[in-house]
């Protein structure tokens, strides 16, 4: 095994928000994504595209009273569906279907301006809405939004590529309220030390043959790296440990009504307290298409592990 650093937990580096002029220039990408990279949020105080006031509405729920407009509903773009309603709601999917794959296309050509690096390099994931308060929302411990965290998908691992999401605070007076503890490069080696690296034989092993019999029958989770299998073990060890919780360095920020950011989720460690009324949209960006590469989780989980955590097959 490779001697693990201590734990860094209290280590003071801490998230920045970076206010984003706009139009933001084409060369200003680079550096953009370097800020991205260094777990800091791009923050925009106007949305840069246009939610129509037809839209917001609809999705305010003025007129509603479906309880299509009070969960948390999600957008599959590659299937130009939405998931997560009854069939009685039928007729609210279809309009929630038709604004989201609106916010969904608004917000890929946004980034594709705002950050060329990344431009064609990602995979668009879902988009969401999230009507629901945050704040004293019940869910289990694992699924809790309050407790901060790194994200990871088990159903649709990344093996080493990034999350990106961009989120937009649709409610007319509220503010959304996150707080960030320690980015992941901080307490990667505490928590490398709790959930404990993939071993080496364990990586080998999988990927030279299990996981290529695994995949030929489509077997759920054979497509999981080393690397998602511990980074889903590091969301749910972020949220169990209640001395980090409570111990942990935070920030608390406020994005207001019509405000727009940009987060690498799967390295700034976050969560929400307090909201109601969001739409969000997720990217699954190549790890190839980083501009500080050495940054990404996948590379301070390698450095600490000593060997690599992905699948080539
Ligand atoms: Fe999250």
């Amino acid at each position: 095994m490779t001697a693990l650093t201590p734990p860094s937990v209290t280590e003071n580096r801490a998230t920045r928000r970076i206010t984003v002029p706009l139009p933001s220039a084409s060369q200003d990408g680079e550096r953009l994504c370097a800020e991205l990279e260094s777990a800091n949020i791009l923050y925009f105080p106007q949305t840069p595209f246009t939610i129509s006031p037809a839209d917001r509405q609809t999705l305010l729920g003025q007129k509603q009273t479906s309880a299509a407009f009070h969960k948390n509903v999600a957008y599959r773009p590659a299937e130009n569906r939405v998931t997560g309603l009854d069939k009685s709601e039928s007729s609210e999917a279809e309009a929630l279907r038709a604004i989201l794959q609106s916010y969904s296309q608004n917000a890929a050509r946004f980034l594709g301006e705002l950050l060329p690096p990344y431009a064609g390099k990602w995979k668009l994931d879902f988009a969401s809405y999230r009507p629901i308060e945050e704040r004293g929302r019940p869910a289990r411990l694992h699924a809790r939004n309050d407790l901060p965290h790194v994200d990871a998908f088990p159903t649709r691992p990344t093996n080493g590529d990034r999350i990106l999401r961009l989120f937009t605070n649709i409610n007319p007076t509220q503010d959304r309220v996150w707080v960030t503890a320690p980015p992941f490069a901080a307490i990667a080696p505490h928590f490398a030390k709790t959930v404990g690296l993939p071993t080496q034989a364990r990586n080998d092993f999988l990927s030279a043959a299990i996981r290529g019999v695994a995949r030929a029958v489509n077997l759920p989770g054979a497509r999981r790296s080393p690397y998602d299998h511990f980074m889903h073990e590091c969301h749910n060890a972020m949220k169990e440990d209640s001395a980090f919780q409570q111990s942990a360095a935070k920030q608390r920020w406020e994005f207001p009504p019509n405000s727009t950011w940009i987060v690498l989720t799967d390295c700034v460690s976050h969560a929400v307290l307090e909201g109601q009324y969001a739409l969000e949209q997720t990217f699954i960006i190549s790890r190839h298409a980083m501009v500080r590469p050495e940054l990404s989780p996948i590379a301070v989980l390698e450095r600490l592990a000593g060997y690599p955590l992905t699948s080539t097959i």
